[in-house]
C-alpha cells in the first residue's frame, strides 16, 4: 500500500506563510468536525428545518446553525484570526486577536439538499486583516485576488477538502481516522467541455445572453456549436464545481430577473470568491459577465453576483456573447 501525504505534511512544503498555514489547518480541523455531523444525519438528531430565517432571508437548516457554531468556535480559537464573517451571520464577528487574517464562509453550502442525502459543503476564505486595529465590515470588503488560501470541503460519497493557499489546487479525501489524505496533487480543469450545469427552470428569466448561450448548448451536433452537450445540476455549489474541477464543466448562476435588486443568487465573499480562486488557479476562468470575478470591489459583505466559472473556453464564449 501506498503512503499518502497528510495535509500538515504537505503544508510544510507549500511556500505560503506559516501563519496563513495555520489558519488553514484549523478551518480543515473544523471540516472534518463539520463531516461526522453530517454524516450522523438522523442519529443525532440533526436533520430538518431550524424554524428561522438568516440575513438574507433564508429559512435555516438546523445543519447550517451547527457547522456555522463549529467554525466560529474553531476560528475564535485561533489567535491569528482577528475577525469572521458568514453567510449564516447578519453582522462581522471580532474575535479579540489584532492583525493575521480574516476568514469568511459558508458553513453550508447547498443545505436544501441535507434532508435528501445529497453532496452539500463548506466554502471558506482568507484574506489579510488591517494592522494594528480591530477589523471592522469595510476591512472584510477586499477584491477577490487579495484571498490568501481558499477552499471548500465537499461531503459526498467521500469527504474532500480542495485548497489553494500560494499556488495550484490540490485536494485531500478525509480517511476512517480522521486525516486529510493528499489524493489529488495538481487538479487542472480542462479548457473545453461539453457538459454544463444551470437551474433551467429559471429560464424565462435569463438574460439575453444566457438565453443564446443556453440555447446553443441545447441544439447539439445540428446546431451553432456542433456537438452535443450533457446538464447536471446538483443544486449545491460546492458539487457542481468539484465535478467541474474534476472532469470539466461550465457552472452557471446568471442574474435573472426575479428579484430586480438581487444581481444574482450566489454570495461573492462566501461562495463566488473563494470559488473563482480556486477555478482560477486550476487554469479554468470565473465572471460575473462582464468582468472576473475576483476583480469585483466588494461595497457590502452579503453582496450577490452573477456566477459563471469553469471550462476557460467555455467561460470565455459566455463572456464574448454578454459583451456582443
Ligand atoms: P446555500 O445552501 O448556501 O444557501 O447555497 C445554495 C446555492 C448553491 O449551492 C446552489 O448552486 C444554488 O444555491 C442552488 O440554487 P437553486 O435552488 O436555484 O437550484
Ligand atoms: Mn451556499
Ligand atoms: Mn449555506
Amino acid at each position: 500500500m501506498t503512503t499518502l501525504t497528510d495535509l500538515a505534511g504537505w503544508l510544510a512544503n507549500e511556500p505560503a506563510s506559516d501563519d496563513v498555514k495555520a489558519v488553514v489547518a484549523v478551518v480543515a480541523g473544523a471540516c472534518a468536525e463539520i463531516s461526522k455531523v453530517v454524516a450522523s444525519g438522523a442519529i443525532l438528531g440533526n436533520l430538518g428545518a431550524a424554524g428561522q430565517v438568516n440575513v438574507q432571508d433564508e429559512e435555516q437548516k438546523k445543519l447550517d446553525i451547527i457547522t456555522n457554531d463549529i467554525l466560529r468556535d474553531a476560528l475564535n480559537g485561533c489567535p491569528l484570526v482577528a475577525g469572521l464573517a458568514s453567510e449564516e451571520l447578519e453582522v462581522i464577528e471580532t474575535t479579540g486577536a489584532v492583525g493575521g487574517f480574516l476568514v469568511t464562509f459558508d458553513p453550508l453550502d447547498g443545505s436544501s439538499n441535507i434532508d435528501v442525502n445529497v453532496s452539500v459543503g463548506t466554502i471558506f476564505s482568507i484574506l489579510p486583516a488591517p494592522a494594528g486595529v480591530a477589523p471592522s465590515e469595510a476591512d472584510f470588503l477586499l477584491p477577490g485576488r487579495r484571498q490568501v488560501a481558499a477552499g471548500y470541503a465537499v461531503y459526498g460519497p467521500q469527504t474532500m477538502l480542495v485548497l489553494t493557499l500560494s499556488q495550484g489546487v490540490v485536494a485531500f479525501t478525509l480517511d476512517a481516522d480522521g486525516a486529510w489524505l493528499l489524493t489529488h496533487g495538481q487538479v487542472a480543469i480542462s479548457a473545453d467541455t461539453a457538459e454544463f450545469a444551470i437551474n433551467m427552470s429559471n429560464q424565462r428569466h435569463w438574460a439575453e445572453p444566457v438565453r443564446g448561450y443556453i440555447d446553443g448548448c441545447l441544439q447539439g451536433k445540428a446546431g451553432p456549436r456542433g456537438k452535443n452537450f450533457n446538464m447536471r445540476w446538483v443544486a449545491s455549489m460546492v458539487a457542481d464545481v468539484h465535478r467541474i474541477l474534476m472532469r470539466g464543466g461550465i457552472f452557471l448562476y446568471p442574474w435573472d430577473a426575479r428579484e430586480p435588486d438581487k444581481p444574482g443568487k450566489l454570495r461573492l465573499l462566501y461562495e463566488a470568491n473563494p470559488m473563482s480562486l480556486i477555478v482560477e488557479r486550476a487554469g479554468g476562468r470565473s465572471t460575473d459577465g462582464v468582468n472576473p470575478i475576483l476583480d469585483i470591489q466588494p461595497t457590502k459583505l452579503h453582496q450577490r453576483v452573477p456566477v459563471v466559472l469553469g471550462s476557460a473556453n467555455e467561460v470565455a464564449l459566455v463572456a464574448e456573447m454578454a459583451a456582443r
